[in-house]
């Protein structure tokens, strides 16, 4: 039997249950997944004393705690601990084993829709906008993966700058201000939005307007609620292609089942059924 759960506040909308469920029966494996809200107001280290008790056999963790978990771990993978953050904790032998799949499971979600832009990484010129917990981890990601051109715009420069220091040694990195992606967007290939902006209710919102976007771009938006941002409608009016937020949550979580169960099943059509889901919501 597989114990495994989510902590974070709130969660009770989380899609984490269904996904991990699916994933259990796939493999074909007893167990389950449970919600932990653990509120604002209660005393973390009590509550993790209590799920250490629990003996569970892996857990994710989600906002606000992705980093109040870091000082109750026995030991973090070398991801989790350059991107500061951690979503998915292991339990090996009593001990807690902290990683992050975020990052990685971004970069697993747009490989599957657009194998393409991996065949040739150095030569693909790529834009972050936003410089928040998300964008750390997918910098991370696609920097430490051979993409060696990466730059970060955000609304703060300093949090751009922050981003930029986790650089691999080959890895070209210009920071830039919002105005200044907008104008130059036609250099760049991938364009990826990782902030809540243009999330429910402000749907209307987008980061930047994407006037010198070049069609051949696949513009790509971390925001699943609503599915279709205004941001990927612009990017898909305009002609590009667009990648859609929801499969970062379906690869994040596979990866995080494979830490925790040794098998890695396949996604089948978990995508639109999620879809579906976040359509009727
Ligand atoms: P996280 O990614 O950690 O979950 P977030 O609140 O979703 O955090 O996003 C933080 C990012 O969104 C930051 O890059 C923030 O810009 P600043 O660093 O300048 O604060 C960006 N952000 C949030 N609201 C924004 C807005 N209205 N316009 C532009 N950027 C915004």
């Amino acid at each position: 039997m597989y114990q495994l759960g989510l902590i974070g506040y709130p969660i009770g909308h989380s899609l984490s249950p269904w996904i991990h469920e699916h994933f259990l029966k796939k493999a074909n494996l007893k167990g389950t997944y449970s919600i932990m809200e653990i509120a604002p107001e209660a005393n973390f280290s009590v509550e993790m004393e209590r799920l250490k008790q629990k003996g569970m056999n892996g857990f994710n963790i989600t906002v606000p705690y992705k980093q109040t978990i870091i000082p109750y771990l026995d030991h973090l993978d070398d991801n989790a601990q350059n991107i500061g953050a951690v979503n998915t904790v292991v339990n090996k032998d009593g001990k807690w084993i902290g990683y992050n799949t975020d990052g990685i499971g971004y970069l697993r979600s747009l490989e599957g829709a657009y194998p393409e832009l991996f065949a040739n990484k150095p030569q693909r010129r790529v834009l972050l906008l936003g410089a928040g917990g998300a964008a750390r981890g997918i910098y991370y990601a696609l920097v430490t993966s051979g993409f060696t051109h990466v730059d970060i715009a955000n609304r703060t420069v300093n949090g751009a700058l922050a981003i930029a220091e986790l650089k691999a040694e080959s890895t070209q990195s210009a920071v830039l201000s919002l105005q200044e992606a907008e104008k130059n967007l036609a250099s760049y290939d991938l364009i990826i939005q990782t902030t809540s902006v243009g999330m429910k209710p402000h749907i209307d919102q987008a980061i930047i307007s994407l006037d010198h976007l070049k069609h051949t771009s696949i513009v790509s938006d971390i925001v699943y609620q609503p599915l279709e941002t205004a941001f990927l409608k612009e990017a898909q009016n305009l002609g590009a292609r667009v990648h859609f937020g929801h499969t970062m949550l379906l690869y994040q979580a596979q990866y995080a089942f494979e830490i925790w169960t040794n098998q890695q099943v396949s996604l089948g059509d978990m995508d639109d059924q999620l879809k579906s889901i976040l359509e009727g919501r």
